[in-house]
């Protein structure tokens, strides 16, 4: 719900928390009541445009930024929507790019449609927004567009829904630009070599398990309380024989001890911060490159491999993980974003804008529930195709049990350097791409892990 407020602030409530949205004039704060059945978009302010149009543009910038904003399209002024388009990412904004009749467009292989509650929604892990299919014509067309078509071949059809949901949705990568060389190839023809590599199960799992490319409700939020009893914590017995197994004898291995005394720290000493040099042996012992080989393809033809080994397993011994640094607090190193070169054992600072780091450093603390950041956090980003270049289907689940692995890794040698850290289990993959500039079907975080001195001794007693 919009608020218009004595000062001429505009605040936006939702569900009891107020966003402020900034001051405007009266014109626009009697205008934003009119949103809720809709507005028709503004063009870009011009200079002839009164106070009240830019007013109420800027108004609905605020709003888009948020994510309070969704656009209907419609044949005409009084017919029903078309298709509703909701945003997905925090910097959508509906554009039309203009189409000419010999562009060949086909649909993307990564969208899809599906039903959602009593509503049909064509989605792509690519597209910046979702849309919502109100008119089953356009259902029609998109199966028509699943082979490479004309614009002009388009338009000469029953159900041509006119020129502005073709824009919109190549705007949206759900439908592309077809090379004409490349119209047997589609794979190949839609976007990068990075792209190509991607299978579509792999890509819709990645964005819909992070945040930063999707609007759903994410993390520990209890969905299904009240509906369906918890899972008890420990699996009811099998019913057949069972073999007791015998208790241990002697004293615990130097492993076993470590593994035991183990636990996650989120309670960081922010008088005595990790030392350079006690980060330079973390890293050292979890994941220093320690040897480097290549090796041709089992088969003719093939290219020579280059493979390296770690301290961890890692399948294919591919070693696709890299580890990004963000430093509150680490005596001998400035605070700032740094990449762990494995093979040189160094970090590398990387020019990244401070209120996006801090963006970053902001949903570790919300993750762990504390009330300030951790002296170190370690982004575990992947190089996508160095796997996805061998293992079709299986290639993101791989990823992910690397990650497994590795954060088992990191665990392990904080316990045994006597510091502390914390798994986290979400990443915003949105964020890292703005903050690195690489696109995040190329390289992007698959997992977080906080590190520092903890606040109370690993080991009691
Ligand atoms: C994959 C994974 C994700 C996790 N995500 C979070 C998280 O987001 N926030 C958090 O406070 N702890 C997180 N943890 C830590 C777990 O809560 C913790 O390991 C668990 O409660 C068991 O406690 P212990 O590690 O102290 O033995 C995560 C652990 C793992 C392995």
């Amino acid at each position: 719900m919009l608020k218009a407020q004595a000062d001429r602030s505009i605040v936006a409530d939702i569900d009891g928390y107020s966003d402020p949205l900034g001051k405007f004039g009266a014109a626009a704060a009697a205008r934003a009541q009119e949103l809720r059945a809709g507005l028709p978009l503004p063009s870009s302010p011009s200079a002839e445009d009164g106070e009240a149009e830019r007013d109420v543009a800027r108004l609905i910038r605020q709003l888009a930024r948020r994510g309070l904003l969704e656009y209907c399209l419609r044949r005409g002024e009084d017919a029903n929507d078309l298709v509703v388009i909701e945003p997905q990412t925090a910097d959508y904004w509906p554009q039309a790019p203009k189409l000419t009749d010999t562009t060949t467009v086909a649909l993307s292989r990564f969208a899809y449609l599906r039903r959602r509650g009593s509503e049909m929604v064509l989605e792509s892990p690519r597209a910046g927004a979702l849309f919502r299919i109100c008119d089953p014509e356009i259902a029609s067309l998109l199966m028509a567009l699943a082979a490479p078509q004309t614009i002009g071949s388009i338009r000469r059809r029953d159900d041509y829904p006119g020129p502005a949901l073709l824009a919109l949705l190549l705007d949206c990568q759900m439908l592309f630009a077809v090379a004409p060389a490349k119209r047997d190839a589609l794979r190949q023809a839609e976007g990068d070599d990075g792209l190509v590599l991607w299978d579509f199960h792999d890509l819709l799992f990645h964005t819909r398990s992070t945040e930063g490319r999707q609007a759903n409700p994410l993390g520990g939020l209890y969905p299904h309380t009240g509906q369906i009893a918890p899972l008890p914590a420990i699996r009811p017995a099998w019913a057949g024989k069972t073999v007791k197994l015998q208790e241990p004898s002697g004293t615990a291995s130097p492993l076993e001890k470590l593994l035991h005394e183990r636990h996650s720290v989120r309670d960081f000493d922010g008088e005595r911060p990790i030392t350079l040099r006690e980060l330079s042996t973390f890293l050292n012992g979890v994941a220093r490159v320690r040897a480097r080989w290549s090796s041709p393809l089992e088969f003719d033809d093939g290219p020579d491999i280059e493979y390296t080994s770690r301290p961890y397993p890692g399948a294919g011994s591919a070693y696709e993980l890299e580890l990004y640094l963000a430093i509150t607090n680490c005596d001998g190193l400035a605070p700032g974003f740094y990449h762990y070169d494995a093979a040189a054992h160094a970090l590398t600072a990387i020019d990244v804008q401070q209120q996006q780091l801090a963006a970053m450093l902001q949903s570790a603390e919300f993750a762990m529930d504390v009330p300030s950041p951790p002296p170190i956090l370690i982004t575990i980003a992947a190089r996508f195709g160095r796997i996805s270049w061998k293992y079709s289907a299986i290639a993101y689940a791989l990823i992910l049990k690397d990650v497994g692995v590795l954060t088992q890794t990191l665990y392990m040698m904080a316990a045994g350097l006597g510091l502390g850290g914390c798994a986290i289990g979400t990443t915003n993959i949105d964020l890292f791409a703005k903050m690195t500039g690489l696109e995040f079907h190329v390289e992007g975080p698959v997992g977080q892990f906080a590190l520092g001195r903890g606040a109370e001794p690993l080991v009691s007693g």
